[in-house]
């Protein structure tokens, strides 16, 4: 079973609404669910009527919820980057290291980088105590950005160790003429070196966001009745396929009761699963109105995964 689950599409087509669904109605079967908001705009907490943080808050019997704050991730990644930058590069005083490390703040994929290690810290730490991770996504450009981070920074790592691999060579060669040789303050061996250390370690993290995204979460799209939210859905489907990750299933959301504009999606998504969901007149107000939100059919397909 596919322990995390990802609910993505255009802005306004449900993504709040149907994880919060989901969440409530595995948590009514007595799974034991933890739904994450990773969007800055924040209203997953308006949707359970609480106010949510970084910290995990009860919402239901089996169900807690969590808001991560990026700004809070982002400031944890630069000053962790500045930690490892300061003890990996001591030695070099030829730099200006702040002058640097403030540049960070500006580089691109900082924001993708933060939402990545909020991610592996929610799973890693929360993962065996629940059965499902339900995520609620931020906008589309963010979501596509941050899923195609680890594939992205694989490439540049695995560049980036063969250099590596070059200068400890060139240190050996130097060591073998001269054992006493002084241009190496550092080691000869990839396992004594502390940069191959750090880069193998960061491959490794990222190896395995990979597989999270790819292996261990269902990813469902949500449409609406509308040729903006379908494009963004088919656009969806393919930058993740040449990520090498598929999507599960499409939820066609706030469907009109005659059924009308459904046969555009199941034209585009005929070989995936379909789950409609009528639109409400009444609205959504409290999470007992998430009841009347119809998602059996897409559980009993997360279940099956
Ligand atoms: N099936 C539905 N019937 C009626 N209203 C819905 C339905 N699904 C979503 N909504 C409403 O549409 C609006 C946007 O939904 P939301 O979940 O916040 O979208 P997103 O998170 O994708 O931006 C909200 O006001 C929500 O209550
Ligand atoms: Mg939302």
């Amino acid at each position: 079973m596919k322990k995390v689950a990802f609910f993505l599409g255009k802005g306004g087509v449900g993504k709040t609404t149907l994880s919060s669904a989901t969440a409530y109605y595995l948590s009514r079967m007595g799974r034991k669910v933890l739904i994450v908001s990773l969007d800055p705009a924040h209203n997953l907490g308006d949707v359970f009527g609480m106010k949510l943080s970084n910290k995990r808050t009860p919402l239901a019997t089996n169900l807690d919820g969590i808001e991560v704050d990026l700004q809070e991730w982002i400031a944890r990644y630069l000053k962790e980057s500045r930690e490892e930058i300061l003890a990996t590069y001591r030695y070099n005083t030829t730099i200006n290291l702040d002058s640097y490390i403030n540049i960070m703040k500006y580089t691109p994929g900082t924001e993708e980088y933060a939402v990545l290690w909020a991610i592996e810290h929610v799973v890693q730490a929360y993962g065996d105590e629940y059965d499902r991770i339900i995520f609620d996504t931020p906008p589309t450009a963010l979501t596509l950005r941050f899923l195609a981070m680890p594939t992205i920074s694989m490439l540049w790592v695995r560049e980036l160790l063969n250099m590596r691999e070059k200068v400890l060579k060139k240190r050996q060669t130097i060591l073998s003429l001269n054992p006493q040789a002084h241009v190496i303050r550092g080691s000869s061996k990839p396992e004594d070196d502390r940069i191959y250390g750090k880069l193998s370690s960061i491959q490794s993290r990222l190896s395995s966001l990979h597989q999270l995204f790819k292996n261990e979460s269902y990813l469902t799209v949500i449409i609406n009745p509308d040729t903006l939210s379908l494009a963004e859905a088919i656009r969806i489907k393919h930058e993740l396929e040449k990520l090498d990750v598929y999507i599960d299933s499409v939820c066609f959301n706030k469907a009109p009761s005659d059924g009308a504009c459904g046969d555009e999606v199941k034209q585009n998504f005929h070989r995936f699963p379909i789950f409609t969901s009528v639109y409400v007149p009444t609205g959504l107000k409290t999470n007992e109105d998430l009841a009347k939100v119809e998602i059996p059919e897409l559980v009993e397909d997360m279940e099956r995964n």
